[in-house]
C-alpha cells in the first residue's frame, strides 16, 4: 500500500513555471510541458494514434444556439487548438500534450450511461439518445485548473439539473457521484498509475449539482467533444477547480453520503471535496492568487468562485 499516495503529476512548483516569453510561443510551450511531463513520469508513453474525431453527432445538434445569459461578453475565447492539445486526462497520460495523440482506440460510440441510486426513475441510456433528448445550448465559461492555468471556452451541453430531475431524486439523496469509464485496455494511463484508486470518480452536493451553472457538456467550439476533452459526456462545474469536471462519464448516482473521490482519496489536504476556486486559499505547495491563460500565457488575477460568486455564493453562506 506504500505506493498508494503517488504525488499527483500536476504538482509543478512555481519555480518550474515556464517564463512568459516561452508561453507566447505555443509550440515551444507545449514542447516544454511535454518534456517536463516525460521527466516526471520517467517512462516512455505509448502513442496509439493521431487525434481521433469523436462520434458522429445527432443530426442538427451542432452548433447549438448560444445562451445569452452566458454569452462571454468581455471574455476572449482561448485558442481552440490549444484547448484540444493541452489536456489533463490521467487515464491516458500525465503529459498534457500527449493525451490527444493517445485516444485513437478509445471507443466513445456506442456509449452507455447509467443514472441511478436514490431516485424513483433510474435509467440506462445511450449517450446519443441522451444528447437527442435535451435541447443543447452553448455557454462561454471560464475554466480554472488547480494547477493555476486557465482557459475560456464555449461549451455545448445541457444543464445537469434537467437530467437529475428526469430521474426524480428521492428525498434522502444529498450528493451526486460521477464515474468515468474504466478501460485499461484502451486507457494506458490506468495501468501505469497502478496506485491510483480507479475508476476516476467525482462528486457534488445535490444543491451544487442542481445549480444552473453545472453543464453536462457534449461539445466544445460548436462541435462534439473530442475524446481528449471527455467525449461523449463530461461535467463542467465552472466555479470549482477543473478536477471536479469529470470526463467520459458512465455513471451518475444519487447518494445519501458524501462520496469518496479519486483525488480526495489520494491527497485530501490538496484536493478536498469542495474545491471552490479561491485566490485566498493557496494550494499547500503553490499560490492560487493568479492564473496563466494557456494560449497567451498572460497572468491574470484569480477570481473568487472563478468569477461566478453571484450565481453560487449563496450555496456557501453560513446562516
Ligand atoms: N476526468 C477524468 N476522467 N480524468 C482526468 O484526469 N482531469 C481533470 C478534469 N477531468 C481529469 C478529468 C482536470 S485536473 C482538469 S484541469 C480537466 O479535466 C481538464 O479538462 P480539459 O482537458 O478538457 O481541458
Amino acid at each position: 500500500m506504500a505506493n498508494l499516495i503517488l504525488p499527483p503529476r500536476w504538482q509543478i512548483s512555481e519555480r518550474h513555471v515556464t517564463p512568459e516569453s516561452v508561453y507566447r510561443n505555443r509550440r515551444a510551450f507545449l514542447q516544454q510541458m511535454g518534456l517536463l511531463g516525460t521527466g516526471l513520469l520517467g517512462a516512455a508513453e505509448w502513442i496509439h494514434a493521431a487525434d481521433a474525431p469523436a462520434a458522429t453527432p445527432p443530426a442538427g445538434k451542432y452548433p447549438a444556439p448560444r445562451n445569452p445569459k452566458f454569452d462571454g461578453k468581455g471574455l476572449t475565447l482561448s485558442d481552440a487548438t490549444v484547448t484540444a492539445e493541452y489536456n489533463n486526462f490521467y487515464e491516458f497520460s500525465t503529459s498534457k500534450d500527449r493525451v490527444h495523440k493517445m485516444v485513437g482506440s478509445f471507443t466513445t460510440d456506442p456509449w452507455t450511461v447509467r443514472i441511478d441510486g436514490l431516485c424513483d426513475r433510474p435509467r440506462t441510456v445511450d449517450a446519443r439518445e441522451l444528447i437527442g433528448e435535451f435541447p443543447l445550448e452553448e455557454r462561454v465559461y471560464r475554466f480554472r485548473c488547480v494547477e493555476a492555468w486557465a482557459m475560456i471556452v464555449p461549451w455545448t451541453g445541457f444543464p445537469l439539473s434537467r437530467l437529475l430531475r428526469s430521474v426524480e431524486p428521492k428525498s434522502e439523496a444529498r450528493f451526486v457521484r460521477f464515474t468515468t469509464a474504466n478501460r485499461p485496455e484502451q486507457m494506458p494511463g490506468i495501468g501505469r498509475l497502478r496506485g491510483y484508486p480507479w475508476p476516476y470518480t467525482e462528486g457534488l452536493r445535490l444543491d451544487e449539482a442542481m445549480n444552473d451553472l453545472v453543464l453536462v457538456a457534449t461539445g466544445i467550439y460548436g462541435k462534439p467533444l473530442p475524446k481528449q476533452n471527455g467525449a461523449p459526456l463530461r461535467l463542467v462545474v465552472p466555479w470549482k477547480y477543473g478536477y471536479k469536471s469529470i470526463k467520459s462519464i458512465v455513471r451518475i448516482e444519487l447518494v445519501a453520503k458524501q462520496p469518496e473521490t479519486l483525488w480526495e482519496t489520494l491527497a485530501p489536504d490538496e484536493y478536498p471535496f469542495e474545491s471552490n476556486v479561491d485566490p485566498k486559499v493557496p494550494h499547500p505547495r503553490w499560490s492560487q492568487a493568479s492564473e496563466r491563460l494557456i494560449d497567451t500565457g498572460d497572468r491574470v488575477p484569480t477570481l473568487p468562485y472563478n468569477g461566478y460568486g453571484e450565481q453560487v455564493g449563496s450555496l456557501y453562506r453560513k446562516s
